[in-house]
């Protein structure tokens, strides 16, 4: 690549993701050569990224002279032969193995011998890809997100026999478009696809399990673990026909990887139509696009009995809480008290039984994210329905936000956010990705508020060990083993960015 002038793009397959690649390219001030199988879909491209730029214009984020430059340098072509200038060609055709293949094959023939072959590819491996090219050295992956101008994120993923220095030379390229390029490990799912496992699987396992009902799961990891979007709206929005395959492929790439079983349920949601957002129905139900939320269970108006607060985790905040609501609390469990416990990893029934409390009074509250924010509720199996009206009253007092599930190890919060951080320290340990990598990937490619590795730091991995350990016990699941990075920097008391020594 010549240092003085812009790589020459070559973009091939003009659909969805291609045009928002020639766009980016050509936005960045790189000569893009563009090419479809089909004549009418790389006209419409180029239409669609002329009206993209006269948007950004209107909008005042480019001026006139800017965009018809950037028009300028996208030229659309008509055959392989035309790639010959290239510096770097970028496919994002059809997702299957046998095209990407012999596309590169030719292009190898074209291109000069230290041009580079980069694949889009969501769920191939790029060392199959690259397998029967001549020269694989030359093939590595950029994995844009869609749409490509908006989702800032482009992984790059170099194949088992990628040129080393690739990926730099891909890094700076990306960088220079403006974009955030990571590096990962040619692996099921690369970086983001395989850290977001750990929101879905949960959301469903908990489903599954009958804890909560998605919007409460959802209200949950929204309102208390101040995620943007909880496992089922975003479900909705991707559409189960296409979340359901990756769940799939991912475990069956990982060899059945307990931590990915998927659920019985989304195959049957498939066949039912209920596909999210694209279909009208999913989790939730839409009218004109707009999603439509249960109403809010009201909290009860009624006279508390005094309450007993367990000494533990949060216990301290919850006395305070209630002395601040105006509660009346006892010193002991007192025959008629409500006996309110704040466990983590543990389940309210084997918490009031070790504890020798009456499982009949006892309600356990959520502790790991503080009571600031939406407040989790769970009941035994023989929780007194007063004793749960009562602790729901109790926990709403200045109109803060309750949600009452069933016996849960872990309630909701603490389970998602312990598999989420887990799944994420063993992609660190698996070396498929930097702590830093992973965090800025689940942000940008994920929407995370924070990142995995520091959202487990702030609540403490030495807590995310107890919520595993516990769930893994109450369980007997596999699933829930926790991580060797995880168990190691919990164990020394050090953060869980630091890498190995
Ligand atoms: P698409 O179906 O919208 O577009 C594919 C385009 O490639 C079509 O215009 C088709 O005519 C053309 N094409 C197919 N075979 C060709 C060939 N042999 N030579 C030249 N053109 C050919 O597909 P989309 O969604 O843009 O995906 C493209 C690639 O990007 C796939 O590998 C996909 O897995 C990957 N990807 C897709 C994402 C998405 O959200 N849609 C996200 C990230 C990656």
């Amino acid at each position: 690549m010549s240092a003085a002038t812009k790589p020459v793009i070559g973009v091939i397959g003009a659909g969805t993701m291609g045009r928002g690649i020639a766009q980016v390219f050509v936005q960045a001030g790189h000569r893009v050569l563009f090419h479809d199988a089909s004549t009418p879909a790389l006209e419409a491209a180029c239409t669609f990224i002329g009206d993209m730029l006269t948007r950004a214009v209107a909008k005042d984020r480019m001026t006139q002279a800017e965009a018809g430059a950037a028009i300028a340098r996208l030229e659309p072509v008509d055959s392989l032969d035309s790639f010959a200038p290239c510096d770097v060609v970028i496919e994002a055709i059809v997702e299957a193995l046998e095209p990407k293949q012999a596309l590169f094959t030719k292009l190898a023939d074209i291109l000069r011998n230290d041009a580079i072959l980069a694949t889009n590819t969501s769920s191939l491996a790029v060392t199959r890809i690259a397998a029967p090219v001549p020269g694989p050295e030359r093939v590595v992956g950029l994995h844009f997100f869609n749409p490509v101008p908006l989702m800032k994120l482009v992984e790059v993923i170099p194949g088992l026999r990628t040129r080393p220095d690739l990926v730099a030379e891909m890094t700076t390229l990306i960088d220079g478009i403006g974009h955030t390029p990571v590096t990962a490990t040619d692996s099921p799912g690369f970086l983001v696809n395989h850290a977001g496992r750990g929101l879905y699987t949960e959301g469903l396992r908990l489903l599954q399990e009958g804890v909560a009902t998605p919007h409460q799961i959802d209200d949950v990891m929204r309102e208390a673990a101040g995620f943007r979007m909880g496992p089922f709206e975003l479900l909705d929005l991707t559409g189960l026909d296409v979340s359901f395959p990756v769940m799939q492929s991912i475990y069956e790439q990982f060899w059945q990887e307990p931590r990915f079983r998927p659920s019985p349920m989304p195959p049957l949601r498939v066949a039912a139509g209920l596909l999210g957002r694209k279909t009208g129905e999913g989790f939730y139900r839409y009218d004109a696009g707009k999603i439509i939320r249960p109403a809010p269970v009201e909290a009860p108006d009624i006279d508390l009995p005094p309450v007993y607060v367990t000494p533990g985790d949060g216990a301290a905040e919850l006395t305070q809480t209630l002395l601040d609501a105006g509660v009346t609390l006892c010193n002991s469990p007192s025959p008629e008290a409500l006996l309110l416990i704040s466990p983590l990893g543990r389940d309210a029934t084997s918490t009031a039984l070790d504890l020798d409390l009456d499982p009949t009074r006892t309600v356990a509250v959520d502790p790991l994210f503080g009571l600031a924010g939406r407040r989790t509720v769970m009941t035994t199996p023989v929780t007194r329905p007063e004793m749960r009206e009562a602790a729901f009253a109790a926990l709403a007092r200045g109109g803060k936000g309750v949600t009452v599930i069933h016996d849960s190890p872990g309630f909701v919060a603490q389970r998602m956010v312990a598999t989420i951080t887990n799944i994420a320290c063993e992609i660190a340990q698996a070396r498929i990705a930097t702590p830093e990598d992973i965090d800025r990937a689940t942000m940008l490619g994920l929407g995370y508020r924070i990142g995995p590795m520091v959202l487990g730091d702030r609540l403490g991995p030495a807590r995310i060990m107890t919520i595993l350990t516990a769930l893994q016990e109450a369980t007997g699941d596999p699933r829930y083993r926790p991580s060797l990075w995880l168990k190691r920097r919990a164990a020394l008391g050090v953060s869980l960015l630091t890498p190995e020594g």
